[in-house]
């Protein structure tokens, strides 16, 4: 056994990580998507790293007696049993700004390619098919766009979109209308965000409240045209029910980078020329996972040393 603490990396992090945890500790890896892998690596562990593909929950947890703190190297906590660590001492911290400007711009990545074909053209023309009218597109310009959460990153997708001279609408019952209109961004209620919306891109944890927020009913309830983005979490639009409205034509087009359940690389919405897809790439740019590794090695180095984790 080790002298040092032992920090446990389960995903891929940025270089920087190592950096800022410094030579104080005895960093070890393992896959966090394989329990074979994960559950006994987690016996000696004072620390775990992860991003999102690493389900850190009750038996997890059960099988890491040392462990003092979890770090989830990204915003969401969805993948942590963040009740059944407190209830084991282990402190869960996370770094929420580090990649909130990579998933704002690749909503609107997605939204512009949904709205431009670019997925199906490309794909066209390494055919060997030059083809220009089969995709013809939709500007953004003068559309209504239905934010669906007004946090940290649907404010800066709000922002980012004002700029393509889209009028922006929200829907997000914790944000008042007053700070919303500071914002530039009208404050709806979720049925006349559907109904007035030409292109709607969802920022929301994935909570018991928010699954299926986007269902069969309410996708019944928006315009025929609309492009639908999703870069928040899968399972906050329902996949079955935006399936069955991309091919009944009563969604225009998605652009999805997340799913119910990941890695997914076989769904029926991947055979739809409508919809460009992505895996979980919201946050994989160089500078957030710089400064996501930086954030969490900080916030490891604190626990261990029994230090006070300011807020990220
Ligand atoms: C997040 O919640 O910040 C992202 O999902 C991070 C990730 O891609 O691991």
């Amino acid at each position: 056994m080790s002298d040092q603490p032992v920090v446990l990396i389960a995903e891929e992090l940025s270089p920087a990580t190592l950096e800022e945890l410094g030579p104080d500790f005895d960093v070890r890896h393992c896959d966090g998507a394989d329990r074979a892998s994960l559950l006994p690596a987690l016996a000696e562990a004072d620390a775990l790293l992860v991003r999102s593909a690493t389900a850190v929950d009750a038996e997890a947890l059960a099988a890491a007696p040392r462990l003092k703190v979890v770090a989830r190297a990204g915003v969401g906590l969805d993948n942590v049993d963040v009740r059944a660590a407190t209830q084991s001492g282990v402190m869960v911290v996370n770094a929420p700004t580090s990649n909130i400007v990579s998933a704002a711009e690749l909503a609107v990545a997605l939204m512009l390619a949904a709205a431009r074909h670019v997925s199906p053209a490309h794909a066209a023309l390494r055919q060997g098919e030059w083809q220009r009218s089969r995709f013809t597109g939709t500007e953004l310009f003068d559309k209504t766009v239905g934010i669906v959460g007004l946090g940290r990153i649907g404010v800066l997708v709000a922002h980012r979109l004002a700029a393509f001279g889209m009028r922006v609408i929200a829907y997000d019952p914790y944000v008042q209308a007053g700070r919303a209109a500071q914002l530039g961004v009208r404050l709806v209620d979720l049925a006349t965000l559907l109904a007035e919306s030409d292109f709607m891109s969802v920022h929301l944890p994935k909570t018991p409240e928010t699954i299926g927020l986007i269902g069969d009913a309410e996708l019944h309830a928006v315009r025929p045209h609309l492009v639908l983005v999703n870069a928040a979490r899968g399972g906050i639009v329902d996949e079955q029910a935006l399936y069955a409205a991309l091919k009944e034509g009563r969604v225009g087009a998605a652009g999805l980078d997340v799913f119910a359940h990941e890695p997914c690389t076989d769904s029926p919405l991947f055979e739809l020329d409508n919809v460009v897809a992505t895996p979980h790439l919201g946050a994989s740019t160089d500078e957030a996972q710089e400064k996501a590794g930086l954030a969490v090695a900080r916030s490891v180095r604190l626990a261990l040393s029994g230090e006070l984790v300011p807020d990220a």
